[in-house]
């Protein structure tokens, strides 16, 4: 019988934790120890897993800056945190992945049928405790995120193998896979603790250039990432045909530029060549400038925040940003 009980997790401590986390924490076991049977199992065992609990952090943190803690803003980063789970939940299916916070995936225990069903339970539950509350600003943000989500994954599957793919599209397909819903998290704990609407927009603008660095350092360390610190497969983004930032700076690259473009055009990628394309981005400076990319985000993540009283909670989420780009899992 599945227990919902934390585990020591490899990711849980890249980000500063706070107290009120584990109030959300709490949420996350009462409203999931509700389901039965593999929808159960498999909840408990991502939740157990761990992972960086970044949403729900910037939900409190974003709150904070404004207002005393309510019980409002951990309902609506709990909400964040299982919408999260449920695209992580359906990322794999589509992703084919083994693995996910180091643990096996729920498409790999369990099949794809269960995965899609038990992303979609997670959903649910969301929008359970979203409607429960009125949290209704918040509903409005995340289900953008949630569109937004569905919108990037389409346009990533349309684009596969595509050498025709530039930083511009690149950037406009993680804003909706991963930026959007960075920045709801933000824009919901800011609404929930009153803050004004050039508040609100500010944070969203934080959220959404810290997503940006996230996701491009996600795809950076899909190349040079350890696999156990991340949790997850290593090199399956090219295996796949996700065309991402290191290989679109590499594509304009004299020497490597046709070779990899030729490589692309084959479609057929396995465990050796994912070792050279990873040698020709070291070499060409692809992942150093993949990397100083993420950094201009962070800078403009940090900067969209200047004009938002100072408070421990803003040093948080300055230090957040940072560590969004130097970190290893
Ligand atoms: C993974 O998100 C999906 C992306 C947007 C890259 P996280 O890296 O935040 O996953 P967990 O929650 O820590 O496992
Ligand atoms: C982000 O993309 C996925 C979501 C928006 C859910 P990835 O496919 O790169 O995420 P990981 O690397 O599997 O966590
Ligand atoms: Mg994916
Ligand atoms: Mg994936
Ligand atoms: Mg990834």
């Amino acid at each position: 019988m599945s227990v919902l009980q934390p585990e020591t997790s490899t990711t849980r401590e890249v980000f500063p934790t706070c107290p009120e986390l584990a109030l959300v924490e709490d949420t996350l076991y009462r409203v999931l120890s509700k389901s039965r049977g593999i929808i159960k199992d498999a909840c408990c065992n991502l939740v157990n897993a761990g992972g960086k609990r970044i949403r729900p952090l910037l939900t409190l943190n974003s709150a904070l800056c404004f207002g005393p803690l309510n019980t409002d803003v951990i309902n609506a980063a709990a909400a964040a945190e299982l919408i999260h789970m449920a695209s992580l939940v359906h990322d794999d299916v589509i992703d084919k992945a083994e693995t996910r916070r180091g643990k096996p995936t729920v498409n790999s225990m369990y099949g794809n049928n269960a995965a899609v069903l038990t992303g979609d339970y997670m959903f649910a539950e969301a929008f359970q405790i979203l409607a429960t509350h009125q949290l209704l600003p918040s509903m409005g943000y995340l289900v953008e995120a949630i569109q937004a989500m569905c919108d990037g994954e389409v346009n990533q599957a349309q684009q596969l193998f595509d050498h025709s793919v530039c930083t511009e599209r690149y950037l406009c397909r993680i804003a909706k896979k991963t930026g959007i819903l960075l920045a709801s998290c933000c824009k919901a704990g800011a609404a929930t603790a009153g803050a004004t609407p050039e508040e609100v927009t500010a944070l969203g603008e934080y959220g959404l250039n810290l997503g940006y660095a996230f996701q491009i350092v996600d795809d950076i360390l899909d190349f040079v990432g350890e696999s156990a610190a991340v949790g997850k497969p290593i090199g399956g983004d090219i295996v796949s045909g996700n065309v991402t930032l290191p290989v679109i700076i590499l594509m304009d690259n004299p020497i490597y530029g046709d070779w990899i473009k030729q490589v692309l055009g084959s479609q057929q990628i396995n465990t050796a060549g994912v070792e050279s394309i990873k040698c020709a981005l070291m070499g060409a400076g692809s992942i150093d400038k993949a990397y100083q990319m993420a950094a201009r985000c962070v800078e403009k993540a940090k900067a969209s925040l200047e004009k938002i009283p100072a408070s421990p909670y803003k040093t948080a989420l300055l230090q957040v940003a940072d560590l969004v780009y130097s970190r290893q899992a």
